[in-house]
């Protein structure tokens, strides 16, 4: 089916720069949140995108213009998935709030439209089984900061059909990004590897082996890597990998069971840039480093 138009359901990290590529790439785009402020903070967070690409150069202010005009809002999933053909869920990671957001776009979204999770682990086969439409059901997993991040890798459930995922290789090319397409599996391809070397990285800092600062300059400077692995956590989020973590030791066994120092971190709220505190302190934008 031919897509023109995009609904993305969750405005929060994911979401909102899930809308920033949809509308440069053309697609009418539609965003909905549960809370009206995290949308209004969607809308601004856009916004200065927009304004910081076109100050690198990466676009122009008529591209910015034409792209803003072609987002709205809406008041409910049920409004926001109507005349969507693509709908794009960025909810928190959990199975039963996926599956509520799935049960409500197969009532209320049209004949044929698409409807496609950003999981970073879940089954989207388990998220299909839940609609009348489990071929048209998907994993379109996003990197965070979506309008960076150069992969998208595109999930097949049991049950998807090769349309549906021609279909989302297609959208993900428009919008910029290198396509894998991976058959369903617990944490994909990235989000395995990521939370194995994650919590590795948690267990060196918990033992003492080195401080934090060290354990992420050993890692960028010496393996390459373009983001140490507790800088990239507090970007993501300490209670996303975790529940990242819990699924994996669920489904995939004891090596990967959550460091309990990442369990005690989440419990202080210790959550990463998003709560001003993670891994590292982040009191201002200096982001001074602790620990
Ligand atoms: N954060 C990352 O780096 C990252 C990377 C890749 C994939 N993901 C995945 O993307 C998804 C979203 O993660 P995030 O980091 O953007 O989370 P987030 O907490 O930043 O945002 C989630 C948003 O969903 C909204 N929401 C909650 N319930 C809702 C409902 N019933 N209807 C509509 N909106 C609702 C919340 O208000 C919030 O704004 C998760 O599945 C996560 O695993 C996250």
């Amino acid at each position: 089916m031919e897509i023109k138009t995009v609904a993305i359901i969750g405005a929060g990290t994911m979401g909102r720069g899930i809308a920033y590529c949809s509308a440069l790439a053309g697609y009418r785009t539609i965003l909905e949140d549960v809370s009206p402020s995290m949308q209004e903070q969607g809308i601004e967070y856009i916004r200065r995108a927009f304004d910081e690409g076109i100050a690198r150069g990466k676009i122009t202010e008529e591209q910015k213009q034409q792209s803003l005009a072609r987002i709205t809002t809406a008041g409910s999933v049920q409004d926001a998935c109507r005349e969507a053909d693509l709908v794009i869920e960025a909810v928190p990671e959990e199975m039963e709030l996926k599956l509520e957001i799935f049960t409500i776009l197969d009532k209320f979204a049209k004949p044929g439209s698409i409807f496609a999770s950003n999981t970073s682990s879940l089954s989207i086969t388990e998220m299909a089984a839940i609609t009348f439409r489990a071929e048209n059901c998907i994993g379109m997993h996003f990197f965070n900061p979506v309008q960076k991040m150069k992969l998208l890798e595109i999930v097949r459930g049991l049950e998807t059909s090769e349309a549906t995922v021609n279909s989302c290789v297609e959208a993900g090319r428009r919008m910029g990004k290198e396509v894998v397409v991976v058959r369903e599996s617990p944490g994909f391809v990235t989000s395995r590897i990521n939370a194995m070397i994650g919590n590795e990285a948690f267990y060196m800092l918990q033992e003492g082996i080195a401080s934090a600062a060290d354990i992420d300059k050993a890692l960028k400077l010496g393996l390459n890597h373009p983001m140490g692995p507790f800088e990239l956590v507090d970007l993501v989020g300490l209670d996303v990998r975790l529940s990242i973590l819990q699924h994996l030791h669920r489904t995939l066994g004891d090596k990967y069971r959550p460091c309990p120092l990442i369990e005690q971190y989440v419990k202080a709220g210790r959550l990463g840039r998003k709560s001003g505190r993670g891994v590292f302190e982040y009191k201002d934008a200096a982001a001074k480093q602790k620990a």
